[in-house]
């Protein structure tokens, strides 16, 4: 008997930060990648259709994969969808990535924290909910970027990236007053862990990255039942494109991490 599958969801190549992470938690365990790049980047589209689309998309993956879990490795599908997925499909675990703002909230010294992420994860309610339970006393700036999920799947292909845009879309992440600047800057995109050292290069002062793909990890492996004995060839895992295109660069970054586009 095979395990069913560990299914790893974002809109491109951001939820591979959360991938790697958990193979190395979890290396005996099967993993199905699922990108749905033919609706990148979910940080532009508007809440309503993005919520009816990501419930359809994911009737027709628990069917087709049976997973044992699903992790949504993406800020800005959680933060609108994980309640309603929940919801839809009773019977299924369900792990979110949502802004690390409680721990930023715990660690700044300077009480100036900031977030930053995709236009679509600034404005949802989820965001601000999680700011007035855990961050009253910290003053937390909202920074939503346009460009940087683009530019991470450019680079991670091309291996280009053009710094001065990166320090551009960065640049309203830091504030100084008299008394104190910013020390914490929480990486709420799952794209961005792929900039955060052309992001360290182009700071104007040095602060701590939270990146949040270890802990989703642990919670996942967390909620999960010891892998049994298994016997026999394990199936490899796979890379599913909702485009159904996969070109060569594509195909290329995703045997890096282990995995075969189908
Ligand atoms: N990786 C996604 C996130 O964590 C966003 C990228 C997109 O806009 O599609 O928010």
């Amino acid at each position: 008997m095979t395990e069913r599958p560990i299914l790893m969801f974002d809109s491109g190549i951001g939820g591979l930060t959360v991938l790697r992470e958990a193979r190395v938690l979890m290396p005996d365990r099967r993993f199905i990648y699922v990108a749905d790049d033919a609706a990148f980047p979910f940080g532009a589209w508007e809440e309503d259709d993005l919520k009816a689309h990501l419930l359809d998309l994911f009737e027709g993956l628990l069917d087709r994969f049976s997973p044992a879990i699903s992790v949504i490795a993406c800020n800005t599908a959680s933060t609108l969808v994980i309640d309603a997925l929940r919801e839809r499909f009773p019977g299924h675990p369900f792990v979110g990535t949502v802004p690390a703002i409680k721990p930023a909230a715990e660690r700044t010294r300077s009480g100036l924290v900031s977030v930053l992420a995709t236009p679509g994860t600034v404005k949802r309610q989820y965001t601000r909910d999680l700011i007035s339970r855990w961050a009253q006393k910290c003053h937390v700036r909202l920074v939503g970027s346009d460009r940087l999920a683009g530019l991470a799947e450019t680079y991670m292909r091309e291996g280009f990236v053009d710094e001065e845009v990166v320090r551009a879309e960065i640049s309203p992440c830091f504030l100084e007053n008299e008394e104190a600047r910013t020390d914490i800057v929480v990486l709420a995109c799952t794209h961005y862990p792929f900039l955060v050292n052309r992001m360290r290069k182009t700071a104007p002062w040095p602060v701590d990255w939270i990146d949040p793909a270890e802990a989703i990890a642990r919670r996942t492996m967390s909620l999960l039942e010891p892998v049994g004995e298994t016997s026999g060839e394990s199936e490899p895992d796979i890379a599913v494109f909702t485009s159904g295109k996969v070109d060569f660069a594509t195909r290329r970054l995703i045997q890096g991490f282990g995995l075969t586009a189908r």
